[in-house]
């Protein structure tokens, strides 16, 4: 007698065990590679050819473009000056030339696209510009 319900107590802790990992195996299934859907984004998940990516930027000339288009006030770069805190710090956020090129032609949430107000010699001037600044590629 004693044993039976020792040997129920064994299955009913087994069930419940069994139940318990059903559960997690069910979360992890949701997270499996397999269930991704879509192509994997590049580094910087940009794949438009824009005007400006094909000019070699001069990143003297494009120093004064950052001073004088309005950079400065929404970002913070250290090498000119620049304080702003409405976009991303530029010296943390090391953007690569293809990334600076898209944002400022095309502008993304609050920061206005540039493309009427900048020649695309003078976007990538300036993508030039804030690559060497933040020691980015
Ligand atoms: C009105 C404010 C504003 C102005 C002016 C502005 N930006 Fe921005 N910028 C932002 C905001 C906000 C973001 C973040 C956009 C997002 O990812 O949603 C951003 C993003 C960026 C990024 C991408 C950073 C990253 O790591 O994602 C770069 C590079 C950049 N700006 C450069 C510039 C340059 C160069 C200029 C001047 C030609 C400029 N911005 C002018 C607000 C501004």
């Amino acid at each position: 007698m004693r044993r039976r319900h020792l040997v129920a107590l064994l299955l009913t802790a087994l069930a419940l065990g069994l139940l318990g990992a059903g559960c997690l195996d069910g979360e992890e299934q949701s997270a499996t590679p397999e269930t991704v859907q879509g192509t994997l984004p590049t580094s910087t998940g940009l794949t438009e050819q824009l005007p400006a990516m094909k000019l070699t930027g001069d990143a003297t000339a494009g120093k004064q473009v950052f001073e004088t288009a309005g950079c400065k006030g929404c970002h913070t770069l250290a090498d000119a000056g620049a304080t702003g805190t409405v976009g991303p710090n530029l010296d943390d956020a090391k953007p690569d030339k293809d990334l600076v090129i898209t944002r400022v032609t095309k502008g993304m949430g609050a920061m206005p696209p540039f493309a009427g107000q900048l020649t695309d010699q003078q976007i990538a001037d300036v993508a030039a510009y804030v690559v060497q600044a933040t020691g980015g590629s």
